[in-house]
């Protein structure tokens, strides 16, 4: 019985750990693959003849590795990871910023869909201004 207490006791504390372990892995995960398709999405939009349907797969990856970085920093989560602390003393800020970079992946999608360049360029350097802004103030820099 006493065994059986300890586990009902370790079990949840082994199971948070875990989960943060996993958010930090697949956060970091999604922002080295958002670094690569957006170079790729600029190269792509760079082009003088632009391959629509390759930037509409680069962008609907984009969005889809936004998703998950807006799900993946669960508060306290900085330990093992570049994350400072102070995202979650100011979430409401941190969260704004990960929802601009997620918007301008939506119009860099629309724009994709509607083969609008002006639309996707918009949305590409919308979501790219997001990028050093964020990390200059909650990415740590070792
Ligand atoms: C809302 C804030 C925020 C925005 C916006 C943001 N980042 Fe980050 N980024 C972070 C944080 C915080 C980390 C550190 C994550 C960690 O170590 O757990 C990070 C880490 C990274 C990493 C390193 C991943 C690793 O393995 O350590 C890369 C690459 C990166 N970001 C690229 C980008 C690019 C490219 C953009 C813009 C398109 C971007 N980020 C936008 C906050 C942001």
């Amino acid at each position: 019985m006493v065994k059986f207490t300890r586990w009902l006791i370790a079990l949840p504390l082994l199971a948070s750990a875990h989960s943060v372990n996993t958010a930090v892995e697949s956060r970091q995960n999604a922002f080295e693959a958002i670094e690569s398709l957006v170079d790729e999405a600029e190269d792509l939009l760079d082009a003088r003849e632009i391959k629509w349907q390759k930037l509409l797969a680069v962008s609907a990856q984009l969005n889809a590795q936004g998703d998950i970085v807006l799900n993946a920093f669960p508060k306290g989560s900085h330990q093992n990871s570049r994350a400072k602390p102070r995202i979650w003393e100011k979430w409401g800020h941190f969260e704004g910023m990960m929802s601009q970079m997620d918007q301008g992946f939506k119009l860099l999608h629309k724009g994709s869909t509607t083969q609008n360049t002006r639309l996707a360029l918009q949305g590409l350097e919308a979501a790219a201004d997001t990028c050093r802004s964020c990390h200059r103030s909650y990415r740590s820099f070792w």
